[in-house]
């Protein structure tokens, strides 16, 4: 009872059109003025819970990892409090310097303003990519060019496991995805490991986000 009307609030908050500047999600100017004013409807204010949960018992340990869409770094101040070495990008220059201005000293995170995009066809630097609420905030036109972008970065063997919203509400950000399209259009450069309706979810994310695990081929 409680969930359905904590997301139809929640979701009038995330879901936002272009202004009339005309600025787009492809656009550092679509989401600087959010994290200015922190109108971010999708801010949580610490790491999602289900990957808190998995990595936990996959502790990332020595790996490098990628977190694209970082946002003000929850996740990567995850992975490196269990010692993984993080770059953290972002197309939004607001949100790298409220990342960097949250972070402690000693953590081994390298945040940058970077477009995902920027690293097709770069050479492979990563273990690991970290996926949350970057794949939703993306036109979903881009969506063969996320997956490029993210088995580029990664070395073969290498693990992309993250939270992909599957709400089911036109429109967007966040644009809504499902299990069909996840598969259909990871399969080509990723063995799926995992792809189900993820456990501890927030509430108001609750049976509305899938989990996934999958190997770079
Ligand atoms: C909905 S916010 C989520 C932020 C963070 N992942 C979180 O959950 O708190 C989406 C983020 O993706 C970033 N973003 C959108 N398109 C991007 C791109 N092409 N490259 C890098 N970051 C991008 C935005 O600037 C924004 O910070």
């Amino acid at each position: 009872m409680i969930a359905p009307v904590a997301r139809a609030i929640r979701a009038k908050l995330f879901v936002r059109t272009p202004d009339a500047a005309g600025a787009n999600p492809g656009e550092a100017r679509f989401w600087d003025p959010l994290f200015a004013a922190d109108a971010g409807g999708w801010e949580l204010g610490r790491a999602a819970p289900p990957l808190v949960a998995w990595f936990s018992e996959h502790v990332p340990k020595g790996m490098q990892a990628l977190v694209p869409g970082c946002g003000r770094g929850h996740e990567a101040r995850l992975l490196a409090a269990l010692e993984a070495t993080v770059t953290a990008i972002d197309l939004a220059p607001t949100a790298i310097a409220q990342a960097q201005a949250m972070t402690p000293a000693g953590l081994a995170i390298t945040f940058a303003v970077q477009d995902l995009f920027a690293r097709i066809g770069q050479p492979p630097a990563f273990d690991l990519v970290v996926e949350h609420t970057c794949f939703c905030a993306i036109d979903p036109a881009r969506r063969d060019d996320y997956v490029t972008a993210v088995a580029d970065s990664l070395l073969p063997g290498g693990m992309l496991v993250g939270l992909f919203y599957a709400h089911g509400r036109p429109g967007g950000p966040p644009f809504t995805t499902d299990r069909a399209e996840v598969e259909r259009r990871f399969a080509p450069r990723f063995a799926i490991e995992q792809l189900e309706v993820a456990h501890g979810s927030t509430l108001i994310r609750h049976r509305q986000e899938l989990f996934a695990v999958m190997r770079r081929r």
